[in-house]
């Protein structure tokens, strides 16, 4: 059940900085509400991990975010999405994740249902995105490859480079020569591949990027819960992070569209 009090922030988390281009969604779509983001920039990657410890340090975040009073969480990640809803619906309050709303735009956005999905190790071993657009549509053919390097590649700047431009050739070759027509970015941080990908993938392949319909959901869970707040307000964003402060305000500004005021450091050993 959501607490009474609508005036509480929503939790937000992520494996590390990708997380900030769903709350760039939220904060476009509910400027009144306060955000708790939570980075785990000490522990991301998350995608090469085991599901096991994607659960561990998932649920060790959303305990930080409950004591800290938050009327619902958002799964920011597609990697703990896909792995960790499960055990994070067992607690008190809402939780949100990126993989339904991703294959619900999925299957809008793609006319002949032939559908290819990017993702971190973690997320396509799971098939998540898969079952999710074969559940809301059940003729739907899905094609699924993992992208390991597209992270580094954005954390390091290169979003506009020769090699990202390649190695994006080399992951989507397979997944393109089934002739989709959407591809799901499956990832916090492939949206800021689009450009990239979209040369890649041609104009014909939509790229499905879940941030905007995660915040829709969000929205339509708190207005149904009668748990939004005044949307006049200005609505206040803190950030955690379990690493250096510096580096997540240098590189953030590049995920939430502008820039970030300054991060907190969290240090998990203590919790
Ligand atoms: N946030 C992760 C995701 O969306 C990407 C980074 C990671 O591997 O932790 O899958």
């Amino acid at each position: 059940m959501i607490p009474a009090n609508r005036a509480l922030p929503i939790g937000v988390f992520d494996s590390g900085l990708g997380g900030l281009t769903v709350v760039k969604e939220i904060r476009r779509r509910l400027p009144g509400e306060d955000i708790i983001y939570v980075g785990d920039t000490a522990r991301v990657p998350y995608g090469t991990k085991s599901p096991d410890t994607i659960r561990r340090y998932a649920l060790q975040i959303s305990f930080f975010l409950i004591q800290r009073r938050v009327k619902a969480i958002v799964v920011a990640c597609n990697t703990v999405s896909a792995v960790a809803l499960r055990a994070l619906r067992s607690l008190p309050i809402p939780v949100y994740g990126v993989i339904e709303p991703g294959a619900r735009a999925a299957i809008l956005g793609s006319k002949s249902l032939r559908v290819g999905v990017i993702g971190t190790p973690a997320t396509v071993g799971s098939h998540a995105y898969k079952k999710a657009i074969q559940r809301y549509a059940p003729s739907a053919r899905v094609w699924e490859t993992a992208c390991p390097l597209f992270v580094p590649l954005v954390e390091e700047g290169w979003t506009d480079h020769a090699v990202t431009r390649q190695v994006a050739r080399d992951y989507l070759k397979p997944v393109l020569a089934h002739g989709i027509d959407a591809l799901v970015l499956g990832c916090t941080h492939y949206p800021l591949l689009k450009d990239t990908l979209g040369a890649v993938a041609g104009a014909r392949v939509r790229l499905i990027d879940s941030a905007e319909e995660t915040a829709r959901d969000v929205e339509n869970g708190l207005r149904n819960a009668n748990a939004l707040n005044d949307p006049e307000r200005a609505g206040r964003s803190q950030f955690f992070v379990t690493d250096h402060p510096a580096s997540f305000a240098r590189l953030g500004g590049r995920f939430l569209g502008k820039g970030l005021p300054s991060a907190r450091r969290l240090a998990f050993e203590n919790l």
